[in-house]
């Protein structure tokens, strides 16, 4: 597959930050992750892959960072689908795996598809003799060559060391993926409501326009800045929403953040909530036992921020509330992300961070 990059989409535009401009580019990246590979009128995915998977068992799904975000996220919908997936961080791989057994499909996710512990765990499921692919943005990237398929998310360059637009484009794909495992699998079982999903998908860029012209994140911001801590909570889906919610708030805030299960708040965190720590819930899927969550850390002084549609029952307890539309959950969640990355952008502004360039990281870390 050709994937071009015109020479317009590496400017920073009319945005002062690259980061901003690759939030708001979400729409455009969207459309062309889903571009011809949904059919609306057969209710199916069309993704062009050659490699039978019609045997796999079990998905491992790799990655660092944020793609480690975007593999948690898919191997949520892929056990949704009646098969057993797992999202594994790829530094982990060697000492987590175990053995794998033949029937094992290894999917890489990386951006940039140069990431040397991801490539490491792909070198070893290519020796054992998995089927590999690779989920990736850069055409020709080395991961790219060594997965037996690549699968590109088309999302154009991202030269903000945050990853944005291709948190939502890999999230896509593996939606899409996921979708077509549960057609061509035997041991997958066909999601219910695809139609529904698909459907969504396609509307998920303009619902992104959408969020992104209404959001109240800036105001947010200012109101929540500079406290202890951040705390992002979430079920399932929303769980690795957000995960990431707070790596792209640590990543340019230097704000300790922490993301996880809404129901490991009571587990350990809640020892370290007070009025000081505003605590995110991600409400946009199965949620009412994160609302219990959230009052448990209300009830400790804690702000609540709710990431949820309008009519959910937490925007009745919350301090405060990120909006996001009513629609299938693997797009709401992804929504309510995109708030988050307003939120996270917004204070880095505020804060005076080096938003594009955060001290100590990189955008491609290519040793182990
Ligand atoms: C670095 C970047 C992160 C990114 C991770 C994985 O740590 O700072 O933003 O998520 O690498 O990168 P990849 O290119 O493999 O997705």
């Amino acid at each position: 597959e050709q994937v071009d990059w015109q020479p317009d989409e590496t400017g920073k535009g009319q945005y002062d930050h690259f980061m901003l401009k690759e939030i708001h580019t979400q729409p455009t990246s969207l459309r062309k992750t889903i571009e011809g590979r949904v059919d609306l009128d057969s209710g199916s995915t069309d993704l062009d892959i050659e490699s039978d998977l019609s045997e796999v068992e079990t998905v491992h799904l790799v990655g660092c960072g944020t793609s480690y975000h975007a593999a948690l996220f898919a191997a949520c919908l892929l056990n949704r689908c009646g098969l057993s997936a797992r999202a594994i961080r790829a530094s982990e791989y060697d000492l987590t795996a175990g053995t794998p057994s033949n029937n094992t499909l290894f999917v890489a996710v990386t951006q940039s598809g140069e990431t040397a512990d991801t490539l490491s765990a792909l070198r070893r499921a290519n020796d054992v003799g998995l089927d590999t692919l690779a989920v990736t943005n850069v055409v020709q990237s080395t991961v790219a060559r060594e997965a037996d398929e690549p699968l590109y998310i088309r999302a154009g360059p991202e030269i903000g060391v945050a990853a944005t637009k291709t948190f939502s484009s890999q999230a896509a794909m593996l939606t899409l993926l996921s979708q077509h495992l549960a057609r061509v699998n035997q041991y997958a079982s066909r999601v219910n409501n695809i139609e529904a999903l698909l459907s969504d998908l396609t509307d998920l860029p303009d619902a992104v326009e959408g969020v992104l012209q209404s959001s109240n994140a800036t105001r947010l911001a200012e109101k929540y800045l500079d406290e202890n801590a951040y705390f992002f909570i979430g079920r399932g889906l929303g769980c690795s929403v957000a995960k990431e919610g707070a790596l792209k708030f640590k990543e340019i805030t230097y704000e300790h953040a922490e993301g996880f299960a809404s129901g490991e708040l009571k587990h350990g965190p809640l020892a370290l909530v007070t009025d000081r720590t505003p605590v995110f819930a991600v409400c946009a899927d199965d949620s009412s036992k994160t609302v219990t969550n959230a009052k448990e850390a209300q009830t400790r002084g804690a702000p609540i921020i709710a990431v949820s549609t309008s009519d959910h029952s937490i925007v009745d307890t919350a301090d405060d509330h990120l909006s996001i539309p009513d629609m299938h959950p693997v797009c709401s969640n992804l929504l309510a992300n995109v708030q988050l990355q307003l939120l996270s952008y917004y204070c880095a502004t505020e804060l005076g961070r080096a938003i594009d360039k955060p001290r100590n990281l990189a955008k491609s870390v290519t040793v182990e």
